[in-house]
């Protein structure tokens, strides 16, 4: 009796031990002291994640280099796909810490399969983040979440947040559960779901950046956070996307581009306006009506005003329908119907891009928004670059960013894109008022944005 009472006291006692040897050790802050050259104040520290890969989350790297500059301690957090911005694998203060990438057994896009691989894909997830979170990160001062994705993302943090003694910051780029109704529909149980957990652990932060003041109205109202300060903190172009204001390096460059058929010449004569658009491929965007607005532009342009220029319209980007399109594209050019459209597509470089924005004539902005209050990240960068934009502009949030008429104009169909398309490049004028606007705006940077309100908020400005 009294053997089997130890026994059980002995094994109770070492599962305790064994606990809470395993806790994630505690964020104690550190003064960095005057004698060995510090300031007497603290050195913040903060952990940057991001469940998605590094390199395309433009936002959380110029977070991680903006805390960096002001003397900060970033390890920024998230998959290696592509190449990180060169300044942050080069800056001391920053570790880029990888996350394990999911079996590639577990990716689909069906419907069906995905209602049993996404279970298996986010227990994977789980694991592989607590123990990057609780173990192989130091304790930091702040942990800067990007939402979404936001599961299993927010429960972890915050629970790792918890033990850690950790600072939870939320950066908001858009709604988790909006972005999974455009998978299933509004009224799933999946979405229901998703969007309660979202509520609930948003609860957890001490603090929230929002990309919009609409996306903050919701935080406020909707998600009813009244405690924790809520700041807007829009998004501003990097410093390589800038405008060139010389026209014979705009010229130079487009025609040094491999995609590029027109030749210098065509250029320079403004017999071809060059029309530039990113897109992920996805069905959030609906490419469909860009082709159309072409294709109805090529039309006008061989019938009823000759006048108008050529289009070379250059698309980057890359993702799963990109296929589907082209094979689009090239029917309806077989059928004469874009004979004034020349349509290429291209995987630029970062900086390539910056130039190709700087370059051309018209940017096009295909996002509809899922939540009604997130914005584009290229029109952002087409700003930054001096280029003025069209775009799709049935959302709640697009006149925060885009000034009807004067930096850029928006439109609801095809219709509508192709009548812009046709009345801004028939006057040089208009186009060119626009392009003013465009690059007032591209004066407003990051900096100037980050600084006062993330930087004061953080302790590092
Ligand atoms: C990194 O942080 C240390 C200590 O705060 C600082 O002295 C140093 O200048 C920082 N390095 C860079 C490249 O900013
Ligand atoms: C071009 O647009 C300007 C306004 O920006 C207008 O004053 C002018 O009449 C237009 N020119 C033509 C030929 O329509």
């Amino acid at each position: 009796m009294i053997e089997t009472a130890i026994s059980i006291a002995f094994w109770v006692s070492s599962c305790l031990t064994l606990l809470i040897i395993a806790l994630p050790s505690q964020y104690i802050p550190r003064r960095v002291r005057q004698e060995t050259g510090g300031n007497g104040k603290e050195k913040v520290t903060v952990q940057i994640l991001v469940l998605g890969d590094i390199g395309r989350s433009p936002r959380m790297q110029y977070h991680a280099l903006s805390i960096a500059r002001h003397g900060g301690q970033v390890d920024i957090i998230g998959y290696q796909e592509s190449d990180p911005h060169p300044e942050i694998t080069s800056h001391s203060n920053i570790t880029v810490v990888p996350l394990p990438p999911h079996p590639a057994i577990l990716q689909t896009n069906n419907k069906i399969v995905f209602l049993v691989f996404g279970p298996l894909k986010v227990l994977f997830q789980i694991l592989s983040l607590w123990i990057c979170l609780a173990y192989r990160t130091k304790p930091a001062k702040y942990l800067l979440v990007q939402n979404p994705p936001s599961i299993p993302t927010l429960a972890i943090a915050s629970v790792v947040c918890f033990l850690r003694q950790t600072r939870l910051i939320i950066d908001w780029h858009n709604f988790g559960y909006s972005i999974l109704s455009l998978k299933l529909g509004n009224r799933h149980p999946l979405v229901v779901i998703s969007k309660w957990y979202e509520k609930f652990f948003c609860g957890w932060a001490t603090a929230h950046f929002c990309v919009t003041n609409a996306m903050t109205r919701i935080l406020k109202d909707d998600f009813q956070i009244t405690k924790a300060p809520i700041l807007t903190l829009h998004d501003r172009p990097a410093s390589h996307f800038k405008p060139i204001l010389d026209e014979e390096e705009r010229t130079q460059f487009l025609a040094s581009l491999k995609e590029v058929a027109a030749t210098e010449a065509e250029l320079a004569t403004g017999d071809v306006r060059v029309l530039v658009s990113s897109t992920s491929w996805t069905p959030d965007e609906d490419f469909s009506v860009l082709i159309d607005a072409l294709c109805r532009y090529s039309e006008i342009a061989t019938t009823e005003n000759t006048a108008l220029p050529s289009i070379l319209a250059i698309i980057t980007g890359k993702g799963p329908q990109k296929e589907m399109y082209l094979n689009e594209i090239s029917a309806r050019a077989q059928a004469g119907k874009l004979e004034k459209v020349d349509i290429r597509t291209a995987w630029l470089s970062t900086l390539d891009y910056a130039k190709l924005l700087g370059s051309a004539s018209l940017g096009v902005s295909l996002h509809t928004s899922s939540s009604g209050v997130d914005l584009p990240m290229k029109v952002v960068d087409m700003f930054g670059a001096g280029l003025p934009v069209v775009g799709w502009n049935r959302f709640e949030a697009w006149p925060e960013l885009v000034t009807e008429g004067v930096n850029g104009r928006g439109f609801g169909s095809s219709e509508e894109l192709a009548s812009h398309l046709t009345d801004l490049f028939g006057n040089l004028s208009k186009l060119e008022n626009l392009r003013n606007g465009a690059q007032k705006e591209s004066l407003r940077r990051w900096d100037q944005e980050w600084d006062p309100i993330a930087g004061r908020l953080l302790g590092v400005t």
